[in-house]
C-alpha cells in the first residue's frame, strides 16, 4: 500500500530514507480526482526511478475567485487506493495551512510565456501554479518531476521556471491520455452532462483537423475559423482561443516552420475544456 506523508518533515524524512538505501525519486504533482492521465504520469515515474511520491493538493492560489476551488472533487481514499494500484510509492497530502503558513509572502511569476493562452483569462493563474509547484519540488527534492501535455503551457512555464531558478529536479512530459472518442482525460469531465459529454470529443477532432491543415507550411487562418464553426455548431461557447502557437516559446504562429502546437480552450456548458496537439 501506498505511504501517507502527511506534511513536509514527513516527506523530507521518507525522501531521505530512500536516497540512504540508493534509491532515485520522482514526484507526480495532482490536484487529486485521479483518472488514467495521472496514472500515466505514475507509470513514467516508475519507469525512470525506483521510487515514486504523488502529491494530492487542491491548490487555492491557482483558482480565481469565481472558479470551482470549493467544488472541485476530492476524494482522498479512492485516489489512494488507485496510486497503490499503479505501484506508487508514497503520497503526500498537505494541508493549506502548512503549505500557505500566516504570513505568507512570496510568489514566483514566470514572465512571457504567462502572457499569452489562458494566461490573460486565468490572471493569476499561473502564478498559483509556479509558486505551489516550485514549494513542492523544493519539499521533496525529487530527481525527476512529470507533468502532462494535457496543460501544455503549464509545462512550458514549469520548465521556463526550473531553468530559470536552478531548481535541481529534470522535468518530463508525458502525452496526454484520451477517451476512446479523443477526449482528454481530465478532472473536470465529470462536470459534463451527458449530452455535453457526447459533444466533448469534437474538440480533440478540431484540434487535429487544424494540425493537419497547418504542418504543411499553410496559412493558420482559413484553418482555425474553420475549426471555430465545427466548436460553435457542437455547441461549444465562448470559445477562448483555437490557436498555432510555438511549442516552446508558445509565440502565436501564421504558419508552422519549426514545432508547434495546436491548442484550444472553450466552454461546454458551464464546463472549460482545454486541450492540445503537436502540429
Ligand atoms: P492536475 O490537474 O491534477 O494534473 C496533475 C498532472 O496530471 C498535470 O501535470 C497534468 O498535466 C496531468 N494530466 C492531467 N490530465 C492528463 C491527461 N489526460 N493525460 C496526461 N496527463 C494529464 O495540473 C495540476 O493538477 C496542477 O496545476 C498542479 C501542477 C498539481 C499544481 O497545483
Amino acid at each position: 500500500s501506498v505511504t501517507r506523508l502527511p506534511d513536509v518533515p514527513a516527506l523530507r524524512a521518507q525522501v531521505r530514507e530512500w536516497r540512504a538505501a540508493g534509491d532515485t525519486v520522482a514526484l507526480v504533482p495532482t490536484m487529486g480526482a485521479l483518472h488514467a492521465g495521472h496514472l500515466a504520469l505514475v507509470e513514467r515515474g516508475l519507469a525512470a526511478c525506483r521510487r515514486v511520491v504523488v502529491s494530492i493538493f487542491v491548490n487555492p492560489t491557482q483558482f480565481g475567485p469565481a472558479e470551482d476551488f470549493s467544488r472541485y472533487p476530492r476524494d482522498a481514499e479512492r485516489d489512494l487506493a488507485l496510486l497503490a494500484q499503479a505501484g506508487a510509492d508514497a503520497a503526500y497530502l498537505p494541508d493549506v495551512a502548512a503549505m500557505y503558513a500566516p504570513g505568507f509572502a512570496t510568489t514566483v511569476h514566470v514572465a512571457g510565456l504567462t502572457e499569452v493562452l489562458c494566461g490573460p483569462i486565468r490572471p493569476g493563474h499561473f502564478d498559483g501554479v509556479a509558486t505551489v509547484v516550485s514549494k513542492l519540488l523544493l519539499q521533496a527534492l525529487p530527481d525527476l518531476a512529470l507533468f502532462g501535455e494535457k496543460d501544455f503551457q503549464q509545462l512550458q512555464v514549469i520548465r521556463r521556471m526550473v531553468r530559470d531558478l536552478d531548481i535541481p529536479v529534470a522535468i518530463e512530459g508525458v502525452p496526454t491520455v484520451r477517451e476512446s472518442d479523443g477526449l482528454a482525460m481530465s478532472s473536470r469531465n465529470r462536470y459534463l452532462s451527458d449530452a455535453e459529454r457526447r459533444q466533448a470529443a469534437v474538440m480533440h477532432a478540431v484540434l487535429r483537423e487544424v494540425a493537419a491543415a497547418v504542418r504543411g507550411g499553410a496559412e493558420a487562418a482559413p484553418a482555425l475559423a474553420a475549426g471555430r464553426e465545427r466548436l460553435e455548431q457542437a455547441g461549444f461557447g465562448p470559445i477562448q482561443y483555437l490557436s498555432v502557437n510555438d511549442a516552446e516559446t508558445l509565440a502565436p504562429l501564421d504558419r508552422v516552420d519549426g514545432p508547434a502546437r495546436v491548442l484550444a480552450a472553450a466552454y461546454l456548458g458551464a464546463t472549460r475544456l482545454i486541450d492540445n496537439v503537436p502540429a
